[in-house]
């Protein structure tokens, strides 16, 4: 089977700064692929590159073997490539449920029949946020502003998640539904890509990961080898491993 997402020799600069060197990555129908690096290794260039926020310097990116290379973010979304930020964000005046059903306003042109959640309450529910669901987004304590940034990018309808430090500043409980949460999506027919610097929870979520340094893939593979790997352990010298 060919990847759903496809990304070649993607480059990105911003002024004299190398964020992304030549990243080539595919990304498997149906798997949750975690990618990790350093501070400041373009992990969340690479995101911004894929959904359009920032145009690459070079390479180019297919998803479902169409060439999505520097679309517009809308016109990314609406192919099936949804997006949560680093940063927790939502309508802080609006409740909850007005959140999901602004979110899902604008959905992908080809959704449809087999969407896992056929209402915003529904979708509430599979993120346990429903007995909140009339609360304004302004006043949810930290943890379930994440989970509503989680319930907008599910109700744009994604084929393909990508989920960027989604356990920042979450509890070891939160994490711990977050990770029965996100384990969930392939069932229900989306792929994840997720960014983290717990390895604890990538282990957890992932079975492949890639690594990135400066800018550049260094490592891709089962998540124990790569792990493993003395490329990666001497990235990571005294830090996270
Ligand atoms: N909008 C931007 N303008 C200028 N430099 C940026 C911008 N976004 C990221 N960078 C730089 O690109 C590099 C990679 O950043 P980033 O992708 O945020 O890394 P990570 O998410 O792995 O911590 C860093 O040197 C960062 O300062
Ligand atoms: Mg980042």
């Amino acid at each position: 089977m060919s990847p759903i997402l496809e990304i070649r020799g993607l480059s990105k600069q911003f002024g004299g700064v190398t964020a992304l060197s030549g990243v080539d990555l595919a990304i498997e129908e149906g798997e949750i692929l975690g990618v990790v690096g350093p501070n400041g290794s373009g992990k969340t260039t690479l995101f911004n590159v894929v959904t359009g926020v920032h145009k690459p310097s070079g390479g180019s990116v297919s998803f479902r073997g169409h060439d999505i290379t520097g679309l517009a973010p809308h016109a990314i979304s609406r192919a099936g490539i949804g997006y949560t930020f680093q940063q927790a964000m939502a309508f802080a005046g609006l409740c909850v449920l007005e959140n999901v059903q602004i979110a899902g306003e604008h959905v992908r042109v080809n959704a449809g029949a087999g969407q896992p959640w056929s209402t915003p309450q529904a979708l509430l529910d599979f993120v346990g946020l429903a007995a909140l669901a009339d609360e304004r987004a302004g006043v949810l304590p930290f943890g379930s502003l994440r989970l509503l940034g989680l319930a907008l990018a599910l109700a744009t309808q994604p084929a393909l998640l990508l989920l960027d430090e989604p356990a920042a500043g979450l509890n070891d409980r939160e994490t711990a539904a977050l990770v029965g949460l996100v384990r969930q999506l392939p069932g229900h027919g989306i792929t994840v890509c997720v960014i983290d610097h717990d390895m604890k929870l990538m282990q957890m979520l992932c079975r492949r990961l890639a690594v990135l340094d400066f800018g550049s893939k260094i490592a891709d593979g089962p998540t124990g080898a790569v792990l493993a790997d003395p490329k990666v352990l001497e990235v990571y010298l005294g830090g996270d491993l």
